[in-house]
């Protein structure tokens, strides 16, 4: 940390600060619990301590000195807008989101804001959910790495950051009052991990606690995850904070864990926590604690201003946009464009690129590069002759003199280039999508285009994924650009020219109809609650399960170069951690990204597993011809399953492949291991199921012979029926004279040493 600061504070040690802290009246500790207004804490003038300052930042900061609110009506100071979360999750670099931290933390310095609310880390559990743009993935190994790097790379400036939204805030369609209804194994393998590695990893100063419920009970007010899992289990040491209006009631919330309610203000919860402290309800020690957690921020702020250069992050905002766009598809090595092509450049969003989302996150960018300027300027220097013409309306109108003009550029050009996507109504906080198409008006342009143009490219700019189907393949390449950001439009056109070599790849699945989507069933839910009934099998872990065609895969992206990699050595240490070893070839003549995707895939274990899954990657560089080394770890979680039975990660023993593949449908490299795993006992008691009497490692041959059935020849179909019934069931249905002392030394020999 750099400029932090000890202020002018009477507090210098734990010992100090607790003195100070029992020193504040209760009535006053209750008022430091809220905010002091929209943006800011109270400050704690008794220990000396200033008030904190928070503001949005999931990809540039939202820091509003003027007008305050939290649904971006009023304009924030200018910011560098970085690519959102979607083109980070596609990045699949850590580097990528370390900068993007690091950046925005010297403009939090420099616009005096000490807690930075970002990064978001949900899981895209659907395609349709309107907040999608902000986040990275639909895979929590993928977006665990990024937001450890993201948190690393911002804390490391000084400020802090707030991880959010906590937890299973999957969907925007009644965000502030809908039930998650998951199970217990689903959020601890998919929704809560990113989470839970941010905390262990990187300590993030504040995590944003979300306004949903998970099971009926509000994340800002549930005992089990503020305390239980995040300080307890997790070791999370800084502040819980709520979501912006997310407290409903400020005494049970602060019980639960949470520790500063956003924004302040009002009076009306803390005279709330005031009578329930009059009434003995809460203990005033109960308070204390989140007083100290709160006067802990007091090293987020810096002790002198700093300045930034906004022209080199805007640079950056460039850089990190050509690492994020996915190439899918490049038939006949359609790009990039090459010296002396007629170009025709259609659709609006040239000129007018959408480059963020809305809501909260909405930043007041410091300059726009648009993609049309950029082209025009690099077609110049390569004797490109260009053409452009609007195409359709962004706001979905038929014009058929738009049509026709574009038809028009179409026919005199070798390379026609088309810029579609969502505009910015279509997809924002608050409100979820209906469906993955693109405007009707769009797709008729695309079509009429690729009927004429010699060869026709789509970049594509949106925040959720849109669906390709009926006209995919008439194109020949397709750019999918998501979101980039103010650079976005420079970093577009390189790629188009290959001045820039693409290296994003998907970090969701493009379905091929929105039905197929896992989560299609369940969502966004009924009367309150939404069930995630698919479980684990999320994004690729269904499509890839059930062998569900899709358009392309989670994982795919396309580079002008080729990699080639080796088998991997695959190395199992006494513990059963696992190292994947490999080497990777550029195969082509131009330098560029590769990434290296390990997957996991198990039948062991008593529970469904995906057919793989993710468990680590790496992004390398390399110059053509180069061959480099890649090493990825796999921990002993990496092949674990999370057992609602034991409440606990088990490692089932059996036989794993570990899976190095070019994207979640296609296998590389398939290494199979055998693992001893975890020794899980079950204790015996005359509610258990026979069958598990039967298996049971120790006693499953007494409970034969205690049976009477050693030597006997039993039939499957009969083994099958009686093994769901109780040993106290099937007692009774058959009639065996069992002795109970028998049974009695057999359950206790069960019992694990
Ligand atoms: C959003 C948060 C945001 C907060 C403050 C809420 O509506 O859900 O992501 O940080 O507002 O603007």
């Amino acid at each position: 940390m750099n400029n932090h600061t000890t202020i002018s504070t009477n507090v210098t040690t734990d010992d100090g600060m607790q003195q100070g802290i029992a020193g504040i009246p209760a009535e006053r500790k209750a008022a430091l619990l809220s905010g002091r207004n929209f943006w800011e804490t109270e400050p704690i003038e008794e220990l000396g301590l200033p008030p904190v300052t928070l503001a949005d930042g999931t990809y540039g900061l939202r820091h509003q000195s003027g007008s305050h609110d939290h649904l971006a009506m009023y304009d924030s100071d200018p910011a560098t807008c970085f690519p959102p979360g979607v083109a980070i999750g596609s990045s699949w670099d850590p580097k990528v989101a370390a900068r993007l931290g690091s950046a925005i933390g010297k403009e939090a310095l420099a616009q005096g804001v000490h807690i930075v609310l970002g990064p978001g880390i949900n899981i895209k559990r659907s395609p349709l959910c309107g907040r999608n743009f902000e986040y990275y993935s639909e895979d929590p190994c993928l977006t665990g790495a990024l937001a450890v790097a993201f948190t690393r790379g911002l804390q490391k400036e000084g400020p802090g950051v707030s991880v959010k939204h906590f937890a299973a805030n999957n969907q925007e369609t009644n965000r502030q009052t809908i039930s998650a209804d998951v199970d217990e194994r689903t959020l601890r393998e998919i929704y809560l991990p990113a989470f839970e590695r941010v905390v262990t990893e990187a300590q993030p100063a504040t995590v944003m606690a979300s306004y949903n419920k998970i099971n009926g009970v509000f994340a800002a007010a549930n005992p089990w995850l503020l305390t239980g899992l995040l300080r307890d289990e997790w070791g999370f040491e800084g502040v819980v904070v709520s979501d912006w209006n997310a407290v409903t009631d400020r005494v049970e919330s602060l019980r639960a864990g949470l520790d500063l309610e956003m924004p302040g203000g009002s009076a009306g919860h803390d005279d709330d926590v005031r009578a329930a402290l009059r009434s003995g309800e809460l203990q005033e020690s109960e308070l204390d604690a989140s007083v100290a957690r709160l006067a802990g921020l007091v090293k987020y702020i810096p002790t002198e201003p700093t300045d930034v250069n906004y022209a080199a992050h805007h640079e950056i905002a460039r850089e990190l946009a050509a690492d994020c766009a996915v190439l899918l598809k490049n038939d006949a090595q359609t790009l990039p464009l090459g010296q002396g092509v007629r170009l025709a450049v259609l659709g609006e969003f040239a000129e007018k690129l959408r480059y963020q989302g809305g809501g909260s996150a909405h930043v007041n960018a410091t300059q726009v590069d648009q993609p049309l300027d950029a082209i025009k300027l690099l077609a110049a220097d390569r004797g490109v002759s260009l053409a452009y013409s609007r195409g359709f309306a962004i706001d979905g109108a038929e014009d058929t003199g738009l049509l026709d003009e574009a038809r028009g550029a179409a026919r005199d050009c070798d390379v026609a280039v088309i810029f579609a996507g969502l505009d910015e109504r279509a997809e924002s906080e608050g409100i979820d999508r209906e469906n993955l198409d693109l405007p009707a008006n769009q797709v008729e342009l695309i079509r009429a285009v690729a009927a004429i143009a010699p060869r026709t490219v789509v970049v594509l700019s949106n925040g959720g994924v849109v669906s390709l189907e009926g006209w995919h393949d008439d194109v020949d390449a397709i750019l999918e650009a998501f979101l980039l950001g103010q650079g976005g439009g420079h970093a577009i056109a390189d790629i188009l020219f290959g001045l820039a070599n693409p290296s994003g790849h998907l970090a969701e699945s493009i379905p091929l109809r929105l039905n197929d989507h896992p989560s299609s069933l369940n969502f966004p839910g009924e009367r309150g609650h939404v069930r995630y009934g698919e479980g684990v099998m999320v994004g690729y872990r269904y499509f890839t399960t059930f062998d569900s065609p899709v358009r392309y895969p989670f994982g795919h992206g396309l580079s002008y170069t080729t990699f080639t990699s080796s088998a991997p050595q695959v190395v199992v240490s006494a513990n059963e951690e696992v190292t994947v070893s490999l080497q990777v070839t550029n195969t082509g003549n131009i330098a560029g990204k590769h990434v290296v995707q390990v997957y996991v895939a198990t039948e062991a274990g008593p529970v469904r597993r995906p057919a793989r899954e993710l468990r680590g990657f790496a992004k390398v560089y390399l110059e053509p011809g180069e061959t480099t080394s890649v090493s990825i770890d796999l921990p002993r979680r990496a092949l674990a399953y999370w057992d609602i039975q034991y409440s606990r990660w088990v490692v089932a023993p059996g036989e794993y492949r570990i899976q190095v593949c070019q994207d979640a449908a296609t296998v590389l490299h398939d290494e199979l291991i055998s693992l001893t795993g975890d020794k899980i006992i079950t204790e015996l008691t005359m509610d258990t199921p026979l069958g598990e009497w039967f298996e049971h490692p120790q006693v499953g041959a007494q409970v034969y012979d205690a049976l009477g059935f050693t030597g006997v020849d039993i039939s499957p179909e009969h083994l099958a029926m009686m093994s769901s019934m109780t040993m106290t069931q099937f007692i009774h249905i058959s009639g065996l004279p069992v002795e109970a002392e028998v049974l009695a030394r057999v359950m206790r020999d069960s019992r694990p040493a």
